[in-house]
């Protein structure tokens, strides 16, 4: 699929100034326009409404296409003939019924030490890999909230997978995200960039709830937390379904009563929970095995779960 196909100026309406401005504004492509909404783009731009919706519009067109309704038997077909990214965890991507989907959010929920930040990594050097060892041949970038992010681990994964370790160095984008503001034009405008002009494929938030915990504390702000992060999880995915990339976000638990005992529930309340596309609970097992638990998913079975355990090479079967 092309990224970066349409030039801004082959739409209608857009001519070298428009395409100027927008592009001033960090705006590349068409793809890339077709994104915003008329709020968003009047906000950036400073365009007036008529003009915004007839921009929008043709931008939309020229990427989607004029006809938007298709057979269910070709839906079949796509989906079947989707590239699933591997994590090269056999248990774990069985239990994904081949790996990552694309064009859908997978959530790691867990609390900490259970493996959410091991297995970021670890995809983002498997993304890397060709599509005969359960890769796609892309970059990744990692939007880290948490100063996760560990160039040793990489560096241990990628010779476990014959991977040039500077090259797979190379190819994972670190961005260090400083607050939810931060975050959403992190995701609008850097990210859509690097997917059009540096072969990203994956897209890893770890975490996504870190920063808007920290932001909006209490209560009273609680409504306008949840309004936020629905917000940049709509941009997530819009994004994902344009173009075609892998999506991973880790989230934190919290402990809730229920009668006698606490059981741990991801965060993020029910924003989160519809958001995202295949939520996944890591916990501890035994000694230093983990687990894997489908939390909810259009299509994988509820509490089905694989075992896995992290070791200096990365992720890996037990
Ligand atoms: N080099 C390593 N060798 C073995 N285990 C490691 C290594 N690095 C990290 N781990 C293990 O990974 C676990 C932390 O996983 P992590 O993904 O960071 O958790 P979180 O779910 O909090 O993101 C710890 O149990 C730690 O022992
Ligand atoms: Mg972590």
């Amino acid at each position: 699929m092309g990224q970066g196909d349409i030039d801004l100026e082959d739409i209608d309406g857009v001519g070298p100034k428009t395409a100027q401005l927008l592009r001033s504004k960090g705006i590349l492509s068409v793809r890339h326009l077709a994104l915003f909404n008329p709020e968003e783009l009047i906000e950036l731009t400073d365009m007036t409404p008529d003009r915004v919706e007839k921009i929008l519009r043709s931008a939309r067109e020229a990427v989607f296409g004029t006809n938007r309704v298709s057979r269910a038997t070709d839906l079949a077909k796509n989906l079947e003939n989707t590239i699933r990214l591997k994590t090269n965890v056999r248990a774990i991507d069985e239990l994904l019924q081949g790996g990552l989907e694309p064009k859908a959010i997978y959530e790691f929920a867990g609390e900490f030490g259970t493996g959410k930040t091991q297995l970021c990594h670890q995809l983002a050097v498997t993304v890397q890999l060709g599509q005969d060892r359960g890769g796609v041949g892309g970059a990744a970038v990692y939007l880290d909230t948490e100063e996760a992010f560990s160039p040793s681990r990489i560096i241990n994964i990628a010779r476990r997978f014959d991977l040039d370790p500077n090259e797979a160095l190379d190819n994972i984008y670190v961005i260090k995200v400083v607050n939810a503001a931060d975050l959403e034009d992190r995701i609008k405008l850097d990210v859509v960039k690097l997917i059009e002009q540096a072969n990203v494929k994956l897209i890893i938030v770890d975490s996504i709830i870190a920063l808007y915990r920290a932001e909006f504390r209490g209560r009273e702000r609680l409504a306008e937390r949840q309004q936020r992060l629905n917000y940049i999880l709509d941009w997530i995915m819009r994004i994902a379904k344009a173009y075609n990339v892998y999506v991973v976000l880790t989230n934190q638990v919290l402990d809730v009563p229920m009668g006698y005992i606490e059981v741990k529930r991801p965060a993020g309340g029910n924003v989160l929970a519809h958001a995202v596309t295949h939520r996944l609970f890591l916990k501890k097992s035994r000694e230093d095995i983990k687990v894997m638990e489908v939390l909810d998913s259009p299509r994988l079975p509820y509490k089905a779960s694989a075992m896995f355990r992290i070791t200096d090479r990365g992720v890996e079967d037990v």
